[in-house]
């Protein structure tokens, strides 16, 4: 179920203005890449451009390649297929929709050979709290759980890779901490998951290698214990060893 994901000379642009120019960017199957960078760096454009998933239609240029085969331009649809999916930023639940309505909602009976699929049940498992409110609206849930379901809706489309868009925007704590140690429990159950994190201290705990992405580049990438300590993180994210 683990899949290579190789974005290479990815180039993203609104009308005239470049948003996104990254020339390589490697997730290795089973492993978690962290994403981090200042508001407007780019970090949206570029995981909604390799889903291919974006009401402002940006035009975009480059490979994106998932286990070797180039999925870079294909309808969204097609891509969820491949088992490429995208959580966008706040987004991913019908609001409208109960917590069970919506995890049944769009699902595959059959995701194909080689995937994992998540039943309601498992998706219940990792999240008990959704469990709980099986019955609510989505529209009625708190921020946090509103993301579990948003994250526990991509599950049921059996992905080989995750991409994950800040996730733990405006949720406490505790919530944050939850989210990310269940979605790293999925990446040691094989997931590939390319993670944007605003919180990125939070992002450290769990990550295998971190991006600083800064005005549509890649300006720095490495493992997270090399990361920890480069100085364009430590002075802008971690608080210059005061936070
Ligand atoms: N629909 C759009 N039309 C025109 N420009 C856009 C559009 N969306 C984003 N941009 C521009 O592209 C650049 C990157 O924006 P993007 O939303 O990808 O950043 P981000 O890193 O996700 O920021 P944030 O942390 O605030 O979510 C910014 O300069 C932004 O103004
Ligand atoms: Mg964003």
């Amino acid at each position: 179920m683990s899949a290579r994901l190789e974005i290479e000379n990815l180039r993203v642009a609104y009308g005239a203005s470049q948003a996104v120019a990254v020339d390589r960017l490697v997730v290795e199957p089973g492993t978690l890449a962290a994403v981090v960078g200042a508001n407007g760096a780019g970090k949206s454009t570029l995981v909604n451009a390799i889903a291919n998933w974006s009401r402002a239609a940006p035009r975009v240029e480059g490979a994106v390649r998932m286990d070797g085969e180039d999925i870079a331009g294909r309808a969204a649809h097609e891509i969820v297929k491949r088992g490429l999916q995208l959580v966008p930023e706040g987004r991913g639940v019908f609001m409208g929709l109960t917590v069970e309505e919506n995890l049944r909602e769009g699902a595959p009976s059959d995701a194909g050979p080689g995937r994992r699929s998540y039943s309601i049940d498992d998706v219940y498992e990792l999240f008990p709290r959704l469990r709980e409110r099986r019955s609510t609206a989505g529209g009625s849930l708190s921020g946090g759980e509103r993301q579990m379901l948003a994250v526990g809706r991509a599950l049921r489309m059996a992905p080989k890779s995750l991409l994950l868009d800040e996730p733990s925007i405006g949720l406490a704590p505790r919530f944050v901490a939850l989210l990310l140690r269940t979605i790293r429990s999925l990446v040691d159950d094989g997931l590939t998951v390319l993670l944007v994190e605003q919180n990125v201290r939070a992002a450290m705990e769990v990550t295998d290698v971190v991006h600083l992405l800064e005005r549509g580049r890649l300006i720095a990438s490495g493992p997270v214990d090399e990361m920890r300590d480069d100085p364009r993180i430590v002075e802008a994210y971690l608080g210059g060893g005061h936070g």
